[in-house]
């Protein structure tokens, strides 16, 4: 069942490459994007005044990585909102607006009450999910199936990923339908976007070196995570991977909060992980990591080959391959799903089933 593998969410890992690769695809043919299947019509695109994404957990960072893609490509406002939080605010809706509910299981609780509350107040919605008839995805007007496969894991790997496949085909889509990017342009990002698979299958390749500083850091009581922007999003989603199946606290800042407060945290060999493949960010966020450091932290950086002058700066290292930055957290968030797997076997901790969590969260 585990492919000779110790845990599923190890599986999950490598099925990955996989998993983007059939996303991907099921909306490409001949080269070009193809979304009739999922039957947004050009004129709804055209239409649109407003996105609102909502979702939970995982589902969110994915939201919170899409809207900067989304605003960057097609122009479009995006909110990005907790369902939890959406469903009980009594949110003014723009009459034009399209809700876009992401969400692996389609029955978390909260996703399906948003995505109810947005059909009673008569916005459009597309749900991005995995598990094909469930409730979600046969409520929504729209539905983009992400080709995962089942997930068995507690921590999401695969579908994450698949996610954000699906977030920036919406992205280039929109671009396209309403005139922000030419058709060579679009064609050019679905290029890179094909390459994507094997540039994860690269990291994974790597794991050893992620694992060997895994457990160096199996003690740690504390973690940070920093970065800007799409960065800042990949860091969320780090930081959850940490917190809920290595049980070490975690949490994740946009770099320029640290100085608000949370600095204050950092004492003597605190590892701070600081996440840097936006090249407008890039100095902006060296210097809070060199902030960090002069008030003793350890640090890790995750950035792109080519950016060697971070060894100035951080005690480790991780590289990941080149690409367009829009789609820099398909590859960045590999090494932190490793990063939290390695830590937790070396806690001698259940991986698949932390405690105190469901794999999908059906009750409010
Ligand atoms: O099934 P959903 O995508 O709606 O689930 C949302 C969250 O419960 C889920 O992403 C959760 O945060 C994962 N355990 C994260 O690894």
């Amino acid at each position: 069942e585990k492919a000779g593998f110790e845990h599923f969410m190890m599986k999950e890992i490598h099925e990955q490459p996989k998993a983007v690769a059939d996303t991907l695809n099921s909306v490409i043919r001949d080269g070009k994007l193809d979304l009739s299947e999922i039957g947004l019509e050009e004129e709804v695109i055209r239409s649109i005044s407003q996105i609102y994404i909502v979702a939970c957990g995982s589902a969110y960072h994915v939201g919170m990585a899409a809207q900067y893609v989304i605003e960057d490509l097609a122009g479009l406002p995006v909110r990005v909102e907790l369902a939890s939080e959406f469903r009980y605010r009594k949110p003014l809706l723009d009459p034009n607006g399209l809700a876009v509910i992401i969400s692996q299981s389609g029955e978390t609780a909260d996703s399906l009450a948003a995505l109810r509350e947005c059909r009673e107040k008569g916005i459009r919605t597309l749900a991005i999910v995995n598990v094909v008839g469930s409730s979600i995805a046969r409520e929504a007007d729209n539905v983009f199936y992400t080709l995962a496969g089942p997930e068995i894991s507690v921590a999401t790997t695969k579908a994450y990923s698949t996610q954000l496949i699906a977030a920036y085909v919406l992205a280039l889509q929109f671009a396209k339908v309403r005139g922000e990017i030419t058709v060579e342009q679009c064609d050019s990002y679905i290029k890179e976007l094909q390459t994507i698979p094997d540039k994860i299958q690269k990291i994974i390749e790597d794991k050893e070196r992620i694992q060997w500083f895994a457990a160096k850091q199996a003690n740690a009581k504390d973690v940070f995570f920093i970065g800007r922007g799409i960065d800042y999003a990949i860091s969320l989603e780090g930081s959850l991977k940490m917190k809920e199946i290595s049980y070490i606290h975690s949490e994740a800042y946009a770099a320029g909060e640290l100085k608000h407060g949370t600095i204050s945290l950092i004492e003597d060999g605190t590892l701070v992980i600081g996440v840097l493949t936006q090249p407008e960010l890039y100095e902006k966020t060296v210097s809070n990591m060199v902030e960090c450091k002069s008030r003793g932290a350890y640090l890790m950086g995750l950035t792109t080959f080519g950016n060697y002058n971070i060894e100035d700066t951080a005690d480790f290292t991780v590289y990941i391959p080149k690409t367009d930055p829009h789609f820099a957290t398909s590859l960045a968030v590999i090494p932190l799903q490793l990063l939290g797997y390695y830590v937790s076997v070396n806690k001698g901790l259940d991986v698949d089933k932390p405690r105190n969590l469901a794999k999908s969260v059906t009750v409010e």
